[in-house]
């Protein structure tokens, strides 16, 4: 399968880069390798996609309406895996105007290319922050009602609406999978899991906002894992939700990571606008319909997440 997958420069994107060489598919990735976080870190996540196979890379920001769409065609993929995007929430709140430009027009942008290149199926990497604060939990995929908190998350729900608009206009399949707090090796800096292992190797203190809440973390491996099922065994367009379904409370995470660094200090400070308080993925509907089925526990992923924080320090 020919696989164009936009920011694949950045952490989600490099790993599914990499999964999708080995597995001898055909690669290529769109980046404007924004600085959003070290571009040099993203210069060595295209370096370690290259020890897995040749790609194409074209850096293109993806707000070049006519560029992105001439591309688009040019590369002429089965299926687009469509990243790119502006993440975080905290920094959402104070630039809320550059997420609908990354998050919605850059998507539209991407659709729009994929209809007119008569692409197969394009897959939209949405967020739990579409549910906003739910009473009831594990969230299940209709449970999103349009009352997102951040303009991250209002950004990603806009964009899954485009989704749906595309899909129907061009008669393409559009799968928007919801990914949980992901975490593993490389994981984004300004993410709790990566920011606090810095912290702790430099012997800060990490800040954790209110009572820190519970997020169902997952392992980047099983995200690309539900990516590559959704590829390969969806027919239809879906929303899946793509989590590990098991809630890690913030004593949870701190007793874990207080494991390797049992000095770990900690400051504590007001909630912070934009966060909710908890998330917890429904799985079933990706289990029925994908086999989708997470294999990293919480234990396993932390471990694996230390020794590469170990091993490559000077990229924290
Ligand atoms: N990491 C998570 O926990 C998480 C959770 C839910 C959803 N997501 C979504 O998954 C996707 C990947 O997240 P990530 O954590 O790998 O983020 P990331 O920042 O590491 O990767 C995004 C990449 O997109 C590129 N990019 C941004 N705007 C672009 C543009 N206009 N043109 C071309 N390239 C552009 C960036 O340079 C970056 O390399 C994002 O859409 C994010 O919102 C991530």
């Amino acid at each position: 399968m020919k696989i164009l997958i936009t920011g694949g420069a950045g952490f989600i994107g490099s790993h599914f880069a990499v999964k999708m060489l080995k597995e001898q598919h055909e690669v290529a990735i769109i980046d404007n390798l924004h600085p959003y976080y070290s571009v040099e870190r993203k210069k060595q996540h295209l370096h370690i996609i290259k020890e897995a196979g040749e790609y194409p890379f074209y850096r293109n920001d993806l707000l070049n309406r006519d560029e992105t769409i001439s591309l688009i065609k040019k590369v002429s993929p089965d299926v687009i895996v469509h990243l790119a995007a502006l993440p975080g929430v905290a920094y959402s709140i104070l630039r809320p105007l550059e997420y609908i430009d990354y998050d919605v027009k850059a998507t539209v942008n991407v659709l729009e290319g994929a209809g007119q290149a008569g692409v197969k199926q394009v897959l939209f990497a949405s967020s739990s922050s579409v549910y906003g604060m739910m009473k009831n939990k594990p969230f299940k995929e209709e449970m999103a009602c349009g009352k997102p908190i951040s303009p991250y998350a209002a950004s990603k729900y806009a964009a899954e609406s485009f989704c749906h608009v595309y899909g129907r206009l061009y008669g393409m399949d559009v799968t928007i999978l919801r990914f949980f707090t992901v975490y593993g090796p490389w994981g984004r800096p300004d993410m709790a899991i990566a920011n606090f292992l810095k912290k702790a190797k430099n012997k800060e203190a990490i800040t954790i906002f209110g009572e820190g809440g519970t997020r169902d973390y997952t392992y980047v491996g099983d995200i690309v894992n539900g990516m590559a099922l959704a590829l390969q065994k969806l027919q239809q367009s879906a929303i899946l939700n793509i989590g590990s379904g098991r809630p890690i409370s913030m004593n949870q995470l701190l007793d874990e990571l207080k494991l390797y660094y049992p000095d770990l200090k900690i400051q504590r400070e007001n909630h912070r606008a934009g966060d909710v308080d908890n998330t917890w993925a429904d799985i079933s509907l990706a289990r029925e319909l994908l086999g989708y089925e997470p294999e990293t526990d919480f234990k396993q992923g932390i471990a694996k997440t230390v020794a590469w924080a170990e091993r490559y320090a000077d990229f924290l």
